[in-house]
């Protein structure tokens, strides 16, 4: 799959994002090695604290359906009624997730502009975006 393939996914999936609150929609589509891709939208609360982002909405339905092996993430997210989306970054909390289960210096993740059809993607490893991490192996004798 493209990485453009992959972000069209994610926009599908911010279609259901539930953000009553902050009216910012998020999406995520998150690729295993053999090329399954499970969705995730943010998903918010009345009392705030419970809400989930798209990411790791994603990533807790693959983990729980016994899915360890990350290649990728495509993240689209921006205020409900925008027209063009920019560039939504993951946040700390989504970043260390995906610390738990991936190498840092191979997992990708594809954020994009997206204006239209016009759609312009943007390629991180997990390790640019979270330098120096602390890991599973930080644990380990
Ligand atoms: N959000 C995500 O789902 N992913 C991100 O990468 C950034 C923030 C959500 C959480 C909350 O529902 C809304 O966007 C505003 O923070």
């Amino acid at each position: 799959m493209t990485d453009i393939e992959l972000i069209k996914k994610a926009i599908e999936a911010r279609n259901r994002a539930y953000a009553p609150y902050s009216h910012h929609m998020v999406g995520a589509a998150l690729e295993c090695m053999d090329g399954t891709v499970y969705l995730g939208c943010n998903i918010e609360s009345a009392t705030y604290s419970p809400t989930i982002c798209a990411e790791r909405t994603a990533i807790f339905k693959a983990v729980s359906e016994g899915r360890r092996d990350f290649r990728r993430i495509a993240i689209v997210g921006g205020m409900e009624h925008a027209l063009s989306l920019g560039i939504c970054s993951p946040c700390g909390v989504c970043r260390q997730v995906m610390r738990e289960f991936v190498n840092p210096r191979e997992f990708e993740i594809v954020l994009a502009r997206v204006d239209a059809d016009v759609i312009v993607p943007e390629k991180y490893t997990l390790e640019e975006l979270l330098p120096m991490s602390f890991g599973p192996e930080n644990l380990s004798v």
